[in-house]
């Protein structure tokens, strides 16, 4: 996968040179022009209404791709923190339905959904993310929520901060005593799927495109076992448990995902 960066932007009202420029370092991706496109896969688009990830292969029949942008006004993820509360099997597997809200570190945000869910339910939510176009989403939702005149999800996002950093590092602080336990780590990294034909959603296959499948994930959690004061939740994909791996304390069932939870 190649990956350019488009700047289209036209009115700078509130992208200062600053933020451009952060973007250009972080991610160090080439500049998009219309003589080189043909040499990229994907581009990091950068326009007035935000930053977002776009496929620009079309399959045959294809017309366009809708870009993925974290959007924390989207309507299914109001739905999940509107509709299902303390009962969904994220909230479940962290403990929120027995106990008060908590430090959960999220060690693998991705575009940021599972942290706001918990953070709309007055969890603090620590993000780490590791690659640089990722991170660049996040940070870009995060501070268009911020200057937008929504006060409810502006408060849900104050319990949010996000780093540019790898779990593995971080763990490593904690175990040095650099960093604070959290009460509950989260993971959900990129899980290879179980079989070819699964169904993923739409962002979640754009996002394995570019990144591809983590490996290491049992030495992830082994690590994480050691840092969390309280539990470690893993998000597997697919509602069928599959046996093997490291054994959980107990599982909370779902239809797309389960979480396995070490307590
Ligand atoms: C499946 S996505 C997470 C989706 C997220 N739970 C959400 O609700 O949007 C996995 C993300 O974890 C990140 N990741 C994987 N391993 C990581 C690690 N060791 N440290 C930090 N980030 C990691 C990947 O870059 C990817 O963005």
């Amino acid at each position: 996968m190649k990956i350019a960066l488009d700047l289209k932007i036209e009115s700078s009202d509130h992208l200062s040179a600053d933020y451009i420029e952060a973007i250009k370092q972080r991610t160090n991706l080439p500049l998009l022009e219309i003589s080189n496109i043909d040499e990229y896969s994907h581009s990091l688009c950068l326009e007035d209404s935000g930053l977002s990830l776009q496929c620009l292969n079309l399959k045959a029949g294809e017309t366009h791709k809708q870009p993925t942008k974290v959007d924390f006004q989207d309507a299914a993820l109001l739905h999940r923190k509107n509709g299902f509360g303390k009962n969904q099997g994220l909230a479940k597997a962290v403990g929120l339905n027995k106990h008060e809200p908590m430090h959960v570190l999220d060690a693998t945000a991705g575009l940021g959904r599972d942290a706001f869910i918990l953070a709309s339910m007055g969890c603090q939510v620590n993000m780490l993310e590791q690659s640089a176009v990722i991170y660049s989403l996040l940070f870009d939702g995060i501070k268009r929520t911020e200057n937008s005149e929504d006060e409810e999800l502006k408060s849900i996002i104050q319990n949010m901060s996000l780093h540019h950093a790898s779990a593995q590092d971080w763990f490593n602080e904690i175990m040095q005593g650099a960093k604070a336990k959290p009460d509950v780590i989260y993971l959900d990294p990129m899980f290879p799927p179980r079989n070819k034909n699964a169904n993923v959603k739409k962002d979640i296959g754009l996002l394995q495109e570019i990144l591809g499948f983590d490996e290491g994930n049992d030495s992830l959690l082994e690590a994480a076992k050691k840092c969390a004061k309280h539990r470690v939740v893993v998000k597997k994909p697919g509602g069928k448990v599959i046996k093997g791996g490291i054994k959980p304390s107990f599982i909370v069932p779902g239809k797309t995902a389960h979480f396995e939870v070490f307590v």
